[in-house]
């Protein structure tokens, strides 16, 4: 297995030991593929904010869980019995890892990752907050953590980040604080990312908390992208009011396979009334007219047939990470960023968004970039197809904040552009390429990145003209095709079974 970050950290000896063997357990590591050159390579996987890879150590614990496992709302067989104890186990392994007081805290899994979870926040409080018709997020926000509001609040007010010394920073409190004063009264919560999607810019949670705390307001924390890179106390934190009311995360990017979404929220704001979802599992009793949602939580949050294998393989993926320790974690992946950080802008050619000065800024997971005057779709081919390098292109589900970066980069790059002239530009050019980091990503895959990105940008004419774009917006090689079919279909796996049996 290759080595990992530098020892300059803290880290003790016992957790980096136990970082590498988890981080060499990852599935899908080794995975050797043909190139555009004719030759094979082990794929470098630069997706994880997309979604993580999947850990041996969860696979492992899944198979052996596997045998017994039923339907948790069974309640008297051996294998609903045990189904139903490791899925609670599930839920309380959530509470520790995010810090949860366990007294005050409820968690509880939804449908559809993320997504699923801050609809469910949005919908719930809408309801449970009269007279506060105002959310407060930013415009660094996924999608996820924007459309809920806008579809169940009246109005959704986004902050700008602050303006960094070369480029965006993270979200400008002050502008949340004006916020929050502009409408007081009437917000319901501050809701934002704990680390962007497209930057990885940290933001300051606990300072936005305190500030929402003080206008009467909650704090919501959208931690798809945190949950797997920075540590986070939701719960007796020093200052009481730095306690995050509810936190929203997903298992796809921690580990775990599937996507169950998980809330972790202040038991109140989901008690009382009739949860947002109905169905089996959250009643005490239904008649042909009336029923009564069960008080016990999570149960009421939890209606219909939970994905029971995806959150008992959360509650393994996060019980792995903490005998780790996720201050290690963080800590090993500060230097690999840094290191990304100092690799990429060595090179002129390549654009990096947002500010780069990290003791102002810190980082975790992703970064996202441009080979300067090359369509990021264009550069995200040639990773893949010449190097094996899995990245992500395009906008991120972060459309506002791309925008805002892409037009504030063409300004810089160009101060005599008009103001429609930089926006049609903006549009033409909207989108990135973002690298992101999992706990299997070493120094050598960021400097494989480099070498990449510094080869395509000195042969760009070579590269260039081995594409074509296709209609829909992309860009595809001349001649080498890849073929997944060839290399996996789910019909001949099931064939190949019969054929073995
Ligand atoms: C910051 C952030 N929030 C929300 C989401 C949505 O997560 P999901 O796809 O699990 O719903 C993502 C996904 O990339 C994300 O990065």
């Amino acid at each position: 297995m290759q080595q990992r970050a530098s020892s300059t950290h803290l880290a003790t000896k016992a957790a980096r030991a136990l970082l590498d063997k988890v981080a060499g357990c990852a599935i899908g590591l080794d995975l050797e593929l043909p190139i555009a050159t004719g030759e094979r390579r082990r794929r470098i996987y630069l997706d994880s904010t997309a979604s993580t890879l999947r850990l041996g150590v969860v696979q492992d614990a899944l198979d052996h869980y596997q045998p017994y496992y039923a339907n948790t709302h069974s309640t008297v067989h051996f294998g609903a019995r045990l189904s139903t104890q490791e899925y609670r186990w599930a839920h309380d392994m959530v509470l520790d890892f995010v810090g949860a007081d366990k007294d005050r805290c409820t968690a509880f899994f939804v449908g559809s990752g993320t997504t699923g979870g801050m609809n469910r926040v949005a919908a719930t409080l809408s309801q449970r907050m009269p007279g506060r018709d105002v959310v407060i997020t930013s415009i660094m926000e996924h999608h996820s953590n924007d459309l809920p509001h806008r579809k169940y609040f009246k109005t959704v007010v986004h902050a700008p980040p602050e303006c960094g010394a070369t480029s965006m920073g993270c979200v400008d409190i002050k502008a949340i604080e004006r916020a929050l004063e502009a409408n007081k009264g009437r917000v319901a919560y501050v809701s934002v990312t704990g680390v962007s999607n497209v930057t990885g810019i940290i933001n300051p949670i606990r300072e936005i908390a305190a500030l929402a705390h003080a206008h009467g307001a909650l704090m919501v924390v959208d931690a798809a992208q945190m949950i797997a890179h920075v540590p986070i106390r939701m719960s007796g934190n020093p200052d009481p009011a730095h306690d995050i009311d509810i936190v929203v995360f997903s298992g796809h990017k921690i580990y775990a396979p599937g996507s169950p979404g998980v809330v972790v929220a202040r038991r109140e704001l989901f008690e009382g009334g009739v949860p947002v979802e109905v169905g089996g599992g959250m009643v005490d009793d239904v008649w042909l007219d009336r029923f009564t949602p069960t008080a016990a939580l999570p149960d009421r949050e939890e209606a219909g047939t939970p994905n029971i294998t995806g959150a008992i393989g959360l509650g393994a993926a996060l019980y792995a990470l903490h005998r780790i320790g996720m201050d290690t974690l963080f800590e090993e992946e500060t230097e690999l960023m840094q290191l990304a950080l100092t690799k990429l802008s060595a090179n002129p050619e390549i654009a990096i968004y947002g500010d780069t000065d990290t003791s102002r800024y810190p980082r975790a997971g992703a970064l996202s970039f441009n080979v300067r005057g090359m369509h990021h779709a264009l550069t995200a081919a040639i990773l893949n197809d010449y190097f094996n390098i899995a990245v992500r292109n395009q906008c991120f589900c972060a459309h506002p904040y791309v925008r805002e970066m892409v037009t504030e980069a063409l300004a810089a790059a160009d101060s005599e552009l008009t103001a429609a002239e930089l926006e049609a530009l903006a549009e033409m050019q909207r989108g990135m390429v973002r690298a992101s980091f999992g706990i299997y990503t070493t120094r050598a895959d960021v400097e494989t990145l480099a070498v990449a990105l510094d080869d395509i940008a000195a042969r760009r004419a070579f590269y260039e003209a081995q594409y074509e774009p296709t209609p829909a917006g992309d860009y595809q090689h001349k001649t080498f095709r890849f073929e997944p079919e060839s290399v996996f279909n789910v019909r001949s796996a099931v064939d190949g079974w019969f054929e073995r049996a």
